[in-house]
């Protein structure tokens, strides 16, 4: 018997949905740090251009590309690329990686949520302000990881508590599925979300800057760096893990819509909702307030000392020297469990929909599948974090497999699937005209920017990555074993899609490749 096909509920809820998908940790944690360690204002350029032409065209290109492979009756990557070129079967197994990318973000994006959840908790009872009056806020948060043990932690009985229910609550939201789960959950928390933002970030523009001026670092372009590709790389990486795009995450979201869903302008709100909270909320919020409080050069030395920084450390510290500081405290962090939340249910939904679609599994059947395999997925990150495994898989799902994800879709869309026939299809049924000079972006400037990034990484990176040139000793059996894992995983899926499509080969009699 086959299953009716999931739909979003309203025009309003996909859109918010897939904003939530966009708005996440990446926009007030990644953002501010990528800003800091690569100039501020020179970061500011690069990054606006590409989201001009390769950010919002993607954006088009994946919402287009998830409706038509919906139409065939596919929510995730191996399907939708292969209903875009039939003729092609080696197509599906490329598609793999748009399961893959998101599900190795999972791996450990749902680790550093359940930070954002534990620091809500401990805002609350005030053992954050506590650790903050006693200068202890950088040993606060490495107890809390199980990398010592102090006063406020031993062992990792807390982090694997709050990983245990942040998990647990990303199920819940998964279980009932894109109208009862996804779509309620962010028709909810993204507005609370961005009324958080508004409010600390109007607490934070209010302070008193002294001499400094706290928007200027992120305003003020140096044009002179502008000619190092480091920073044109590391902008074009973040426009794609803030936006989500290149994973397939958005392909399976757009997956759900209506054939009379107005594609271009719901892309185009999705993906303006996100820029407000990454350039207006996220670039006002902790890059001037580190800025004012530890002066120009601290900011940079401060976000090089570690990702997480200026997040959890530099925030509550500010934040405990100003009146209702723990409230404050407590409004960012829900903030950013909320926005983690929106984003991880989005990283969920291709490996369920591929289980719901391919293998005609009830929603019921395929969450708990994918709540089994990786619930043990997870645990690496957890447990291992000193020894560089969550680095890695950062590395590979969040800039290596979205840049070639990326590359591949725009590819098949613009050059086998056919750019006019694409142009056709992502305006069917809307009210918006997309700018013609679009088409030609999508078809010529977008890719050629694409291989030149990857053509970048692969002259300056690619052998001290594969070398894993710059890791300690002690951790290379970890990061080795993570890459293994990671190529297990691939094969892995590459032998799903096989049977799923073999089944579907024995069910009619005949090949089907869409
Ligand atoms: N787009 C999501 C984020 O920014 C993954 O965190």
């Amino acid at each position: 018997m086959s299953r009716v096909r999931e739909r979003w509920g309203t025009k309003l809820g996909v859109v918010l949905a897939v904003a939530g998908s966009a708005v996440g940790l990446g926009n007030f944690l990644r953002f501010p740090v990528q800003a800091a360690q690569n100039g501020g204002g020179s970061f500011m350029i690069p990054y606006i251009v590409a989201l001009l032409l390769i950010g919002i065209p993607m954006m088009w290109v994946e919402w287009t590309a998830g409706r038509y492979g919906g139409g065939h009756g596919h929510s995730s990557a191996p399907g939708i690329l292969q209903s875009l070129w039939k003729s092609n079967p080696a197509v599906k197994y490329i598609g793999v990686l748009g399961i893959l990318g998101p599900l190795i973000i999972y791996m450990y994006y749902v680790y550093i949520e359940s930070w954002t959840l534990a620091y809500c908790f401990y805002s609350a009872t005030g053992a954050l302000s506590e650790a903050s009056a006693n200068g202890q806020l950088p040993s606060f948060l490495s107890g809390l990881q199980g990398l010592e043990s102090n006063q406020w932690f031993s062992g990792m009985t807390a982090a694997f508590t709050f990983f245990c229910i942040t998990f647990a609550l990303n199920i819940s939201v998964t279980y009932f599925g894109i109208k009862g789960g996804i779509e309620k959950l962010c028709k909810i928390a993204l507005p609370a979300l961005l009324i958080f933002g508004v409010l600390l970030t109007i607490r934070i523009i209010t302070m008193d800057w002294g001499e400094f001026n706290g928007l200027g670092f992120l305003w003020n372009p140096d044009l002179s760096q502008l000619s190092s590709a480091r920073i044109w790389l590391a902008a074009a990486g973040q426009v794609f893990f803030t936006l989500s795009v290149g994973i397939g995450v958005i392909m399976t979201y757009s997956s759900y819509l209506r054939e009379t869903d107005d594609v271009p302008l719901a892309g185009l709100s999705a993906a303006s909702t996100n820029e407000f909270a990454e350039v207006i909320l996220g670039g006002s919020l902790i890059v001037p307030a580190a800025f004012i409080f530890f002066g120009p050069e601290n900011i940079v030395n401060i976000a090089n000392s570690g990702s997480f920084n200026l997040g959890f450390i530099t925030m509550p510290e500010i934040f405990n020297g100003i009146p209702w500081g723990a409230m404050f405290s407590f409004l960012w962090f829900l903030m950013l469990f909320l926005a983690g939340i929106t984003s991880s249910i989005s990283l969920a939904q291709p490996l369920v929909g591929f289980f719901q679609d391919e293998f005609n599994l009830s929603r019921e059947k395929a969450v708990m599948l994918f709540a089994a395999m990786t619930f043990i997925l997870c645990q690496p990150a957890v447990w291992w974090l000193a020894n560089g495994v969550m680095d890695d898989l950062d590395f590979w799902g969040g800039n290596f497999f979205i840049v070639l994800g990326a590359t591949i879709e725009i590819i098949i869309v613009a050059w086998v699937f056919g750019i006019d026939k694409f142009w056709a299809e992502m305006h069917v049924g809307s009210n918006m005209r997309v700018p013609i000079v679009f088409k030609y972006v999508i078809k010529y400037v977008t890719p050629v920017f694409l291989i030149g990034i990857l053509g970048f990484w692969i002259a300056q990176d690619w052998w001290d990555t594969i070398t894993m040139k710059g890791v300690p000793a002690e951790n290379v059996p970890y990061v080795l074993g993570t890459r293994i894992g990671i190529v297990c995983l691939f094969i892995f899926l590459c032998v799903l899609v096989k049977i799923a499509w073999s089944k579907r080969k024995h069910q009619t009699g005949k090949e089907v490749q869409s």
